[in-house]
């Protein structure tokens, strides 16, 4: 039996944004236990892969990620696998890569010091419980926070689209507690963030008790962060269309720091495809809470999500997905090819879309998005907006930073990180803009 006292450690995490902040929070865990972040481009003694399982690709990546975590010298880091894959394929990934002393689902990663002790001693340990005491609770307490940091407050899916692997591997929707996350974004302003960006797989269909023991939904808690002094700016992701309430629109034209950007997943244009999604709204409904977004905020910028080749999706369905885009001129939007996932319904129904035709279809929407990408970036050239920085650019001199509509925007001045600054929007590409400091 080896024994091996890791003292480094490297969390990779892959996937949605929810596992950056999950894979942030091990992190924390694995300092309270007194390891330490690996520097840059030295080798861990422990490396965490926190996985997604989102689409194929990403479960096959972890198998090489393992394979090469493979050093010169032949010796491999104690390894942990975390996140999706880990929950959907745990048992699968501990017989297939011996190199795996733990596989940890995202419900359990709590019980990550535990669970290093005992690989400490050699053994190989799986937990993908899904525990009813809520791990929030066991995680500490200290927050690290970049400026603009993601706070988990919803997690988990009730939705069961056909085609998504999301509600196995997250479980069951569950709300964190007001009182709990009015108090961890006060400690992650303590820590510096000016931006937070309140992230569930359903992030509106939150729900809990304020201060006043009233139910209030996502609005309410927008509401109470929004009188923190020092955060600037509030965000949210992702939401489905069927939570959209009323409360939640309005709160986009009343309340300053929640930022004019809406990430609101359609997935197609066809309203046949999506009754065979289970997406449970039609293309008129959606248009419908867009209309009313927009009375709210005239300057919204909305994003959204696609899958092109969902089973049996014709040429005139896609056609329909296009036809919405162009209606609807996202200024951004993210798209997949469809991917079969173990176990969804969507798998196993006929009439899957051959590979040639999906990538064609990937193709033509992709070139659609960044024509209005680009467009809704023009359209903002001569704008003078705040930008918060995030970071340097690429340049000597140059900086990075955000504008309210979730635009990156480069420009050079005598400026930090963290600075909410004024700019003059010069010259806009599909991906950036160009600016001038004003204030
Ligand atoms: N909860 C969010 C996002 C879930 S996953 C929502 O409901 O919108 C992020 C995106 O991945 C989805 O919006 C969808 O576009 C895409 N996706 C999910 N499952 C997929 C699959 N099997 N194949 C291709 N794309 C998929
Ligand atoms: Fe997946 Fe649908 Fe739930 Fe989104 S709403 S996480 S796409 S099942
Ligand atoms: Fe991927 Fe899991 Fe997020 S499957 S998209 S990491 S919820």
């Amino acid at each position: 039996m080896t024994s091996t006292a890791p003292k480094t450690y490297r969390v990779k995490s892959f996937g949605c944004q929810m596992n950056v902040y999950d894979g942030d929070r091990m992190s924390e865990l694995l300092t309270q236990q007194g390891l330490s972040a690996a520097p840059e481009g030295e080798d861990a003694d422990l490396v965490v892969l926190n996985t997604c399982h989102i689409r194929e690709k990403a479960a096959e990546k972890v198998y090489s990620d393992i394979g090469r975590l493979r050093r010169d010298d032949g010796t491999v880091p104690l390894i942990a696998v975390a996140g999706c894959v880990a929950q959907a394929e745990g048992e699968e990934i501990m017989a297939r890569a011996p190199s795996v002393k733990m596989v940890v689902g995202p419900q359990a990663y709590h019980r990550l010091p535990d669970m290093l002790e005992r690989a400490k001693a050699g053994q190989r340990v799986t937990d993908t419980d899904m525990p009813a005491q809520t791990k929030f609770d066991a995680l500490p307490k200290t927050r690290r926070a970049n400026t603009s940091t993601f706070l988990t407050v919803q997690e988990g899916c009730d939705k069961f689209c056909t085609y998504c692997v999301v509600p196995y591997t997250r479980g069951a929707e569950i709300s964190r507690p007001f009182k709990d996350l009015a108090e961890e974004a006060r400690r992650l302003v303590e820590a510096g963030a000016r931006e937070i960006t309140l992230l569930g797989q359903n992030v509106n269909a939150w729900t809990g008790d304020n201060d006043k023991g009233q139910q209030v939904g996502l609005e309410g808690l927008i509401r109470d962060l929004a009188a923190i002094p020092d955060l600037a700016r509030i965000r949210y992701t992702t939401s489905h269309p069927n939570d959209m309430t009323q409360a939640l629109i309005d709160a986009h034209g009343e309340v300053d720091k929640l930022m004019p950007y809406l990430h609101l997943p359609v997935q197609s244009g066809s309203d046949r495809i999506l009754r065979a999604m289970n997406r449970s709204h039609t293309v008129e409904s959606y248009l419908e809470i867009l209309k009313r977004v927009r009375a709210a905020r005239p300057d919204i910028a909305l994003s959204g999500d696609f899958i092109v080749g969902f089973p049996g999706e014709t040429e005139e369905d896609f056609a329909d997905t296009l036809r919405l885009i162009d209606q609807v001129s996202y200024s951004a939007a993210f798209s997949f090819k469809y991917s079969p996932r173990p176990g969804t319904p969507a798998a196993t129904m006929d009439e899957q879309i051959a590979a040639e035709v999906m990538d064609d279809r990937l193709k033509r929407l992709q070139a659609l998005v960044i024509e209005k990408q680009t467009a809704f970036n023009q359209a903002s050239v001569g704008k003078v907006t705040q930008v918060l920085i995030e970071k340097r650019g690429r340049l000597e001199g140059q900086w990075l930073g955000k504008s309210p509509w979730l635009q990156s925007v480069h420009f050079e001045g005598d400026v930090a990180v963290g600075d909410l600054v004024t700019v003059e929007l010069l010259q806009a590409g599909p991906n950036s803009l160009a600016g001038r400091l004003v204030f």
